[in-house]
């Protein structure tokens, strides 16, 4: 179904294009936008706003109905320095978000993030978040992994806004409802194809695809925007929807620029076990804690201070290793527990009411009187676009390691600012979607007059594209989509695991390659273009498993430990050889990856702050 702003009173320029490929004519329509935006989530509506608050013609694609982006899965919250459940600061925070990151994230860019974090929420609750309230009628803040006070000294923080457990769901819900007061022009349930570069390397839109009605359109723009999420789905158990497929990164691969730091995959130490749906940290925010089979509250042993509300890294990796060991729960000794019967009935059904329904749909358990069967699963994906703090991509050029690239910006789950670098810390997703998302539109707005004239687009602009539609939409081979994306799952799962060597990731990263190259023999039996569910998936596993590859490529590569990437043949974090961003491109015809690198910025935005110095996490 297409929502009720589809296509409607957009401008359209020049006679409508066709092309013919493979015999077959392939009518577009043509769109002209200052800027326009793919993806509804969290960045691409802040995004969205931000454009059109500024007079900016501004379109937003998204292959999804807003509401059902997968920000509206975010459980726990939004983390930024309120200070509205004990004293905090924004430099304790963007201190936690460094040492989070294991220092690889961009410190100039964790800065901005840190700073510009109360702002950002305030502005959401001005907008009508329904944020949970204090005693006073405060903004309500729980503690998050990792998350301090006094650089680490002190206490735990309570830094993260929650509403509820279903942050992500009111955020959502009130970002769409802003983006409509505004002019933002949606086109719902258009798939992107791909952008559409110029000689010189300039963004100058993309190509969509019409999925209710298999309409093809070209969308031209001074800027586009990529908020199209992370690709969890190259997993086979993760806590994102199945939409998760990354489709920006992978248009980003195939214009020819790079991705960065995509080795660094987050596992959230508790999705349901067998489900794999989240269970959020708040859980563990508002005092609940994990078991092994002994019955002991083993994160104590691995994280002394923090205990339970260390970083994600520690706590997956912890809960590996107690498995492993054989104190695994259940009969399998495949999973553990995580408690919150003891928090009462009051409080788990006003502040973790999402999580309890989800606990007895998916778990059978009854958690005022049970613990939840849980296990580290997919959740995040640190690497993505690289860009700069701005939201502008960048890419190396000469002696430039940050140019931008001209016309192309990223926010969210997308890019690679990069503020998680490593390992991001719990409730700094949702901060990263919004105070990015704004940026970006900050930056068009400042780089752009609205309404201004267009250079001509080449005459092939957007064939690309259409041919690779066309080939998968004719695609004969022997082996279903869905055959071909299980594979990949399964492998990603097993090789390019919590705990990773150097062995095991070479094997994986040779069965990825073969999988890739299987693509050949692709099965896709439904040749309509009309709802064709049948080819939308075979695009998103196409983008998929570029992504794969270039995910277990950087793995292979990087020779250390550090945040996410665990391997136990380098266990230590090395500074000296490894304190630097991995870049990855593709060559998409010969399926193969080539890595190279990018500093990571050792320097902060103002002198309000020192450059944060690499020292041991301990947590
Ligand atoms: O656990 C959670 O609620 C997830 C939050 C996040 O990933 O930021």
């Amino acid at each position: 179904m297409a929502g009720p702003q589809t296509n409607s009173a957009d401008e359209t320029f020049g006679a409508a294009t066709s092309f013919s490929i493979g015999g077959q004519a392939y009518d577009v329509i043509d769109h002209t936008f200052d800027v326009v935006v793919v993806g509804a989530g969290g960045a691409g509506l802040r995004a969205a706003v931000g454009c059109s608050q500024a007079g900016l013609k501004t379109a937003c694609v998204t292959k999804v109905f807003p509401t059902r982006s997968h920000t509206v899965a975010a459980q726990g919250g939004i983390a930024a320095s309120l200070g509205n459940m004990g004293t905090d600061n924004w430099r304790w925070h963007m201190f936690d978000s460094v040492k989070g990151s294991d220092w690889l994230g961009d410190q100039d860019a964790i800065e901005y993030l840190a700073r510009e974090a109360p702002q950002a929420v305030y502005e959401l609750e001005h907008w009508g978040v329904p944020f949970s309230r204090t005693e006073q009628g405060k903004i309500y803040q729980r503690a998050f992994g990792g998350m301090t006070t006094k650089f680490g000294e002190g206490p735990a923080a309570q830094r993260t806004c929650a509403a509820a457990d279903r942050t992500g769901h009111a955020i959502l819900h009130t970002l769409y409802g802003q983006s409509l007061r505004h002019d933002a022009q949606f086109f719902i349930e258009y798939f992107a194809l791909d952008l559409i570069m110029d000689e010189d390397g300039t963004c100058r839109g993309l190509m969509a695809l019409n999925m209710e009605d298999g309409t093809i359109h070209r969308f031209r723009a001074h800027r586009t925007i990529l908020a199209t999420g992370g690709y969890g789905r190259a997993y086979f158990s993760c806590t994102s929807a199945h939409t998760c497929t990354g489709d920006g990164n992978a248009m980003v691969l195939r214009a020819g620029l790079p991705l960065e730091d995509m080795e660094f995959v987050q596992f959230h130490p508790t999705g349901i076990y067998g489900a794999g749906c989240l269970i959020t940290e708040g859980v563990r925010g508002e005092g609940g804690y994990l078991t092994n089979s002994e019955g002991e509250r083993f994160m104590e042993r691995y994280a002394p201070s923090a205990k339970d509300l260390a970083s994600r890294d520690v706590v997956s990796r912890a809960m590996t290793m107690e498995i492993r060991e054989g104190r695994g729960v259940g009969k399998e000794k495949d999973h553990i527990y995580l408690h919150l019967d003891h928090l009462g009935a009051d409080l788990l059904h006003e502040r973790l009411p999402g999580i309890s329904e989800s606990a007895a749909i998916f778990a059978g358990v009854d958690v005022t009187k049970e613990p939840i069967p849980v296990l580290p699963t997919v959740h995040y994906n640190m690497g993505g676009v690289p860009t700069n703090y701005l939201g502008e991509a960048v890419c190396p050029k000469g002696s430039d390691a940050d140019a931008v690239v001209r016309g192309l910006l990223a926010a969210g789950e997308t890019a690679c600012a990069s503020v998680h670098g490593a390992n991001r810390l719990g409730s700094n997703s949702l901060t990263d979607l919004v105070v990015f998302g704004r940026a970006a539109a900050l930056k068009c707005a400042e780089t752009l007059e609205p309404h201004t004239s267009h250079a001509d687009l080449a005459a092939d602009a957007g064939e690309a594209a259409l041919t690779r539609l066309d080939r998968f939409r004719h695609a004969k081979g022997g082996t279903p989509t869905a055959a071909m994306r299980l594979n990949m799952q399964r492998t990603m799962q097993e090789f390019c695991a919590v705990y990773r060597t150097g062995e095991v990731l070479q094997e994986g990263a040779e069965k990825i390659d073969g999988i890739w190259n299987g693509i050949d023999d692709i099965k896709v039996t439904d040749r309509s273009l009309i709802w064709n569910s049948d080819l939308i998936e075979t695009l998103e596993y196409d983008n998929l498993i570029s992504q794969a590859a270039v995910t277990i490529h950087g793995a292979v590569n990087r020779q250390e430990s550090r945040g996410a990437h665990a391997r136990e043949d380098y266990p230590d974090r090395d500074d000296q050889k490894w304190m630097k961003h991995t870049l990855a491109w593709t060559d998409d015809a010969k399926r193969t990856v080539k890595l190279g690198t990018r500093p990571v910025h050792t320097y902060t935005l103002s002198n309000e702050i020192e450059y944060i110095k690499p020292k041991a996490r301990v947590y």
